[in-house]
């Protein structure tokens, strides 16, 4: 018989304790809202989730996520949201902030601090520290984006578990898709 413990990551580890009820419209960095018709193929900006009043608890690490939207040759120039990804910022080998980097034969998210590297279409870890690390600690925490009508993006509710949208700082288990 196996010994199979319930653990509560969104509990154990430091994950925003507000749970978003609602659906919430993704706002970038100058205050306005990412669009599927603006936001440019091969690009990302940084969207903090979920948002409060507070400015400092704004800055927390585990509230930073990576809005990317792929490349042409990963579907990027597709007009829906297959074509963007919303991946927490926080790496999962020891913490530091890594980001996309756009450029010809780079197109990849980079960790600064020990070399990781982050695949952008999965969010799975292929180089560096995080890439050894054992599922589900190789796959970055992933959130659900809709298109609205008029091309607005919007966040869906999380469900910080592994096998969900995943736990920041800890990881995800990929789906059936490999996504
Ligand atoms: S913290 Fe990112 S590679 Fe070590």
């Amino acid at each position: 018989m196996t010994f199979a413990p319930f653990v509560d990551w969104g509990k154990f580890l430091p994950n925003p304790a507000t749970q978003a009820a609602q659906k919430v419209k993704i706002e970038l960095e100058d205050g306005s809202i990412a669009n599927v018709n603006t936001f440019e193929v091969n690009s990302s900006q940084v969207v903090i989730y979920p948002k409060t009043d507070d400015e400092v608890l704004n800055q927390e690490a585990f509230r930073t996520w990576q809005l990317i939207r792929l490349p042409a040759e990963l579907g990027g120039n597709r007009n829906d949201a297959s074509a963007f990804r919303l991946y927490s910022m926080v790496c999962l080998h020891l913490w530091c902030l890594w980001k996309y980097w756009p450029q010809e034969g780079r197109k990849r998210g980079e960790c600064p601090c020990h070399g990781s590297m982050y695949d952008p279409y999965t969010g799975k870890a292929f180089a560096g520290p995080a890439a050894l690390q054992g599922p589900p600690s190789n796959v970055l925490p992933r959130l659900d984006i809709e298109v609205e009508s008029n091309g607005d993006l919007s966040i869906l509710p999380p469900v910080w578990s592994p096998d969900r949208n995943g736990v920041v700082g800890f990881g995800r288990y990929l789906n059936n898709n490999n996504t």
